[in-house]
């Protein structure tokens, strides 16, 4: 038997959009299949990884936990609409700039989750940072550089001439030896 098919129509980005979709297909699945919008990426598919955030209303929520049926009306926003225009978005500068991503697959959650607590708080601690990126998973950084990223697109965002430590791009110099 088919599944029962469901039309509504989605405010992603800023632009509305009448799509079709099974109707027990996730937001997750119905950005990426139906609207292809493949920036926000395919994980664990259990709330667990982090990697589909994205912000509904402002707020970061997984869209593989969110039913697509169910947020006609609400403001979705996606790694694709996160800069204006031409102008990327702070942290996508301060995250380039730092060279925070390897893979790369996790960088867009993390990046939605970071720009909801930079719209919240734009002067976060590097606890509340830690905090607001818990549930997202990163396989390659270490997350060093992701927390410093943060914080950096944090001060770009506050208008503040940040560049990343030379330390943080290149590691620290190897100490000096003993004079034997
Ligand atoms: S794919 Fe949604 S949390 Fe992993
Ligand atoms: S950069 Fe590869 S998983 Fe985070």
């Amino acid at each position: 038997m088919e599944p029962e098919t469901a039309v509504r129509t989605l405010t992603v980005n800023g632009e509305a959009r009448t799509v079709a979709f099974p109707v027990h297909h996730t937001l997750l699945e119905v950005l990426r299949e139906e609207l292809g919008l493949t920036g926000t990426k395919h994980g664990c598919e259990l709330g667990e990884c982090g990697t589909c955030t994205v912000l509904m209303d402002g707020r970061a929520v997984l869209s593989c936990l969110v039913l697509a049926a169910e947020v006609e009306g609400r403001e979705i926003r996606t790694v694709e609409g996160l800069q204006r225009g031409n102008e990327l978005h702070p942290l996508q500068r301060s995250f380039a700039d730092l060279g925070a991503a390897q893979c790369g697959y996790c960088t867009p959650g993390i990046l939605m989750a970071a720009s909801a607590l930079l719209a919240a708080n734009p002067s976060p601690t590097r606890a509340e940072v830690r905090a607001a990126l818990a549930g997202n998973l990163c396989r390659c950084t270490g997350y060093q550089k992701i927390l410093e990223a943060v914080e950096g697109g944090a001060a770009l965002a506050r208008g503040e001439d940040w560049q990343p430590a030379p330390e943080s791009l290149h590691g620290s110099p190897l100490p000096v030896p003993e004079e034997r």
